[in-house]
């Protein structure tokens, strides 16, 4: 397991007594307080290494008599959630027996999990239109011949075309602040072995992208984890975090936030920029799945946050899932000032993309519209048989309805999920389990479920994830808060919650 560091995050008893919401559900009432708080460790939302308010603090934000909230804090440090030296405030902590650790990058199947049905990965398969493209672009390539062939910062045509799109978008961009890169990972990686030191922080929205998190652990960078809600982004929580621990660089992704599939506001992206100028943090925006917005036209997408923010912000962008990941062609757009100081990272990797894979992005992009269109009206129908699915086969498991990107993060009530994707693999399907997406052990009541699948295919890797959870939720009668999950909270957690746009 990965150890997020400990900086001096802490929870004011206000805050955390908007995240308890209305706790008091069962008797007594210590207990029904400290199964609450320990569901926010395990779901996140209170990371690992959090500074908890002091007792009479926290009985006083929630109206409740001191004794109650002693006794919880008690029953928390008993079961190794909550840590606490003599004198010092207690600390949240993730105990090993709460969790299988499995996380690490998603990585594609390996030889034996070829036959498994794969909704660990998020990807489509190519277009059509893809060997069209292929072939346009190897007309254009004769002109490329006579040269080495190594395009450091990328072919020209294509950095054209990709800054011509940030500037239609509302961020003047020109060629010279685009670097062509294998994807938007390598983009992210480039940018972390420039920028960020081991030992530095990073700053992470809690769930995140698990092969990030496992770029900057292998900086070896300390991880700090801001926690994302059903209701978005909690930016008193980004902007203390900020302030606290000064991370050297903030990896976010505004636009179909993976995995949550959360779609950032343009007030929310005015006030992020607005606190990432004022700590002069660093950020790194992922705009990977950008395009895939299901029920917003691109025109009433909202700014990019780098709009906000010019200076300190590096956007990342990929052909990764608007066209195809076997392409390998993503990008880097910055100040041309910090696009120079990645490129002489870069000398130490590659010296340049495949000169026919970045003409073939460039021939996609000329023709993305209908391409693109055919996507999305695939991508509309998988979801919806996904939740249909999911619907029939776990009806108990809640999630909101993305506005786009590629996959639904779910939640129950068993704390389970390393254990479902290993009980999966036994029925035939690859799944990422929800800690893959955070840090300590976080997120097991989560998975996140891409649509991205042939609907049948859907269908049935449900069927089968749904035998494999009852497997498991047989040993965990109640809910994990303690309380038995009754008839009338399971139609309300499956209802089809309203899309957020926060
Ligand atoms: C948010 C995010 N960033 C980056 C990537 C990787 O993109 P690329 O294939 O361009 O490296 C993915 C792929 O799933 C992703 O979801």
């Amino acid at each position: 397991m990965t150890v997020a560091c400990m900086v001096d995050r802490s929870t004011t008893a206000g805050q955390l007594a908007g995240l308890l919401g209305t706790w008091r559900q069962s008797r007594p009432s210590y207990r029904a307080l400290a199964d609450r708080i320990r569901v926010l460790i395990l779901d996140g939302r209170l990371p690992p290494g959090t500074r908890m308010p002091s007792e009479r603090d926290l009985a006083l934000a929630l109206e409740t008599s001191r004794t109650t909230v002693t006794a919880a804090y008690a029953a928390l440090r008993e079961s190794r959630f909550l840590s606490s030296r003599r004198g010092a405030p207690s600390r949240t902590t993730v105990p090993p027996s709460a969790c299988v650790p499995v996380t690490g990058a998603i990585t594609p199947p390996s030889e034996e999990e070829r036959h498994l049905l794969d909704i660990a990965a998020a990807a489509l398969t190519a277009p059509p239109g893809m060997a069209d493209a292929v072939a346009a672009a190897s007309q254009s390539l004769p002109a490329y011949l006579g040269g080495h062939g190594y395009t450091a910062r990328g072919v020209p045509a294509l950095c054209e075309l990709v800054a011509r799109r940030y500037s239609e978008r509302g961020l003047p961009t020109s060629p010279d602040q685009i670097l062509i890169t294998g994807g938007a990972l390598q983009a992210f990686a480039l940018t972390l072995r420039t920028f960020v030191s081991p030992g530095d922080r990073v700053l992470v929205e809690h769930p995140t992208y698990p092969n990030a998190l496992e770029a900057i652990r292998q900086v070896p960078a300390r991880v700090v984890p801001v926690p994302l809600g059903r209701d978005g982004w909690d930016h008193a929580m980004f902007e203390a975090t900020l302030r606290q621990s000064a991370p050297r660089l903030a990896y976010l992704m505004p636009d179909f936030h993976n995995p949550t599939g959360l779609l950032m506001g343009d007030a929310a992206r005015e006030r992020v920029a607005a606190a990432l100028a004022r700590t002069r943090t660093l950020a790194v925006v992922d705009e990977t799945v950008l395009d895939l917005g299901l029920d917003v036209a691109a025109d009433a997408m909202p700014r990019p946050l780098a709009a906000y923010a010019q200076r300190g912000v590096l956007v990342i962008g990929s052909t990764s899932k608007t066209f195809w990941g076997g392409l390998g062609v993503g990008w880097l757009r910055a100040p041309a000032s910090l696009v120079s100081r990645v490129l002489s990272a870069r000398a130490a990797t590659d010296l340049g993309t495949s000169i026919l894979s970045q003409l073939t992005a460039a021939e996609l992009l000329v023709r993305q519209e209908p391409i693109l269109a055919g996507r999305l009206s695939a991508l509309r129908s998988q979801r919806a048989a996904l939740v249909a699915a999911l619907r029939t086969y776990l009806p108990d498991w809640r999630f909101d309805v993305p506005l786009g990107g590629l996959s639904l993060w779910c939640e129950f009530a068993a704390p389970v999920s390393s254990a479902l994707a290993v009980l999966a693999g036994q029925e035939g399907v690859r799944l990422a389990s929800g800690p893959k997406f955070g840090t300590d052990g976080a997120f097991e009541r989560f998975v996140r479920l891409p649509y991205t699948l042939p609907e049948a295919d859907l269908t049935t890797a449900v069927e089968r994830v749904a035998k494999a959870y009852a497997r498991l939720a047989a040993d965990y009668p109640r809910g994990h808060d303690g309380r038995p999950v009754r008839a009338d909270e399971r139609s309300r957690h499956s209802r089809d919650l309203t899309p957020l746009v926060t």
